[in-house]
């Protein structure tokens, strides 16, 4: 069977491809993803002749509805519908100069356009005029390299790269999102290029780490940026955690493969990226808190919290967003310890009030990120670690029940306090609301309005608060 069904849309590109006697082509990710069975909604159209003219008429085709957005400047148009988004182009050849992704257009043929993509499995082109609907145009085999599973460029892959150096990024990307492999000659070359990944904007970059993040096995991703030598220029600080360093016979664990392994095993329970991020950053601050101690070996004491005040600036560096996103990530940071340290010790009551309340809603991402966390190579110790959450999380459940600390709003008010005492906002003020938060967390009074009330007038007796006796009428 053919690949490509007559269906729409293609059937009205085909008709008015014809009437204006353009050749239209399908190109580019949705005809990789059709022969991968991946579903697509990009559809990319090249035109040999006027890329423009084609969308203006397609879109003129399917009449209402239909949005068309001409780029007049990079020969460009978009055409969308309620179930379709097609992307126009005209055939191209491409020059660039060295210090810009910015490339000097001229039209071109087919094979021109071909020659200039980033991989042959995004090269290969669909006819879609009537007389040869559906015809293959592969000239770098590139149907060979779907089967193999391979990411190679068209052209020698130094011209392909140095053109545009974010395809260093995304070759990585495809492999971790396709599970492909990088062939070795193109995999040399990101080698020898890396340098000009300089000249990519942060977003991009982003983008494409978000991408790889996401994938079945980030994994892939991260190990092929660092051994192509991209981390280190993109990401320094996660590739600072490689290495194992050793002292009187005593190593530490590589905190590279072991950052990777959490991600991966996380990657298995949630598609939350800022819960993926968060297990790529959680130990981010190991080398800047690493000490050798006699009696005790490595430390890496306090790195959650060194870690958790590194983020802004990694942050701003890499242009992620520096708003709820990473103070979601910065509290896990900062938490991950927390469940562990209390399978260690006894789980008491206040400890898992604390943590519901330190957590909030974000509790049951917390504790999957712990539990990928455990990535001994001691069966014996991984069960007590798993039995001990497992006895963590039965609490969670018990003391939310009970108290409701995992939306915590104190039961008394600083209005109340304020106008009760006729106090302006004020240190006593904070004091009394944390000594009541306290006696919550710690369980000497239940969560409830009475109880938080008499404790609150108890402990405002003894900060001398009561200018007359609470039960004297005022003057
Ligand atoms: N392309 C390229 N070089 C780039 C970006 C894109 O040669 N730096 C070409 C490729 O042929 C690609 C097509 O433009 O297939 C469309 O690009 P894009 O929509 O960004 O990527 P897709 O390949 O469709 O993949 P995805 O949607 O997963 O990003």
């Amino acid at each position: 069977m053919a690949i490509l069904d007559w269906k729409e849309p293609f059937t009205i590109v085909s008709e008015a491809a014809g009437e204006l006697n353009i050749d239209a082509y399908l190109i580019g990710g949705y005809v990789r993803d059709l022969f991968l069975h991946r579903p697509s909604k990009d559809i990319d159209i090249v035109a040999v002749g006027s890329g423009i003219k084609l969308a203006q008429a397609v879109s003129a085709k399917m009449g209402r509805g239909t949005k068309l957005t001409v780029f007049k400047n990079f020969g460009t148009a978009q055409v969308k519908s309620r179930q379709w988004e097609l992307e126009f182009v005209g055939a191209r050849k491409e020059s660039y100069t060295r210090d810009s992704r910015k490339p000097v257009v001229e039209n071109g043929t087919l094979e021109d356009d071909q020659n200039r993509r980033d991989f042959t499995i995004n090269a290969i082109a669909l006819c879609l005029n009537r007389n040869h609907y559906g015809e293959l145009i592969d000239p770098f085999d590139g149907l060979r390299d779907m089967d193999n599973l391979t990411i190679r460029t068209p052209l020698d892959p130094d011209i392909t790269f140095s053109d545009d150096p974010l395809r260093m990024m995304r070759a990585v990307r495809f492999a971790s999102q396709l599970g492909f492999f990088i062939d070795p000659d193109t995999f040399d070359a990101i080698e020898r290029n890396r340098e000009r990944i300089g000249i990519v904007s942060k977003e991009r970059i982003v983008d494409e780490l978000n991408k790889i993040i996401l994938s079945p096995r980030p994994s892939v991703g991260f190990e092929l940026l660092e051994l192509s030598g991209l981390l280190p220029l993109i990401f320094p600080e996660l590739s600072a955690l490689k290495g194992v360093e050793t002292k009187e016979g005593i190593g530490h664990k590589d905190n590279f493969a072991h950052t990777l392994m959490v991600l991966d095993r996380l990657s298995r329970h949630t598609d939350n990226v800022w819960l993926r991020w968060s297990a790529l950053f959680h130990d981010i601050g190991k080398p800047a808190t690493k000490r050798w101690d006699n009696r005790l070996g490595w430390t890496f004491h306090n790195h959650n919290f060194i870690g958790e005040r590194m983020l802004p600036g990694i942050f701003r560096k890499m242009k992620l967003p520096m708003n709820e996103k990473m103070k979601y990530v910065q509290k896990m940071v900062n938490l991950h310890m927390r469940p562990i340290v209390l399978s260690d010790d006894e789980v008491t009551d206040s400890a898992i009030r604390r943590l519901l309340f330190d957590a909030g809603d974000d509790i049951d991402d917390l504790m999957l990120l712990c539990e990928a966390d455990i990535t001994s190579k001691n069966p014996e110790k991984v069960k007590r670690f798993l039995n001990n959450f497992r006895l963590v999380r039965r609490k969670l459940i018990e003391i939310e029940e009970k108290d409701r600390i995992r939306n915590f709003q104190p039961p008394v008010t600083g209005e109340e306090i304020m106008s009760l005492f006729g106090l302006p906002p004020s240190r006593p003020v904070g004091v009394l609301k944390e000594a009541i938060k306290n006696a919550i967390l710690d369980g000497v009074i239940p969560n409830e309005y009475e109880a938080a009330h008499a404790f609150m007038m108890r402990k405002a007796e003894q900060m001398g608060l009561f200018s007359t006796r609470p039960d004297e009428p005022p003057n």
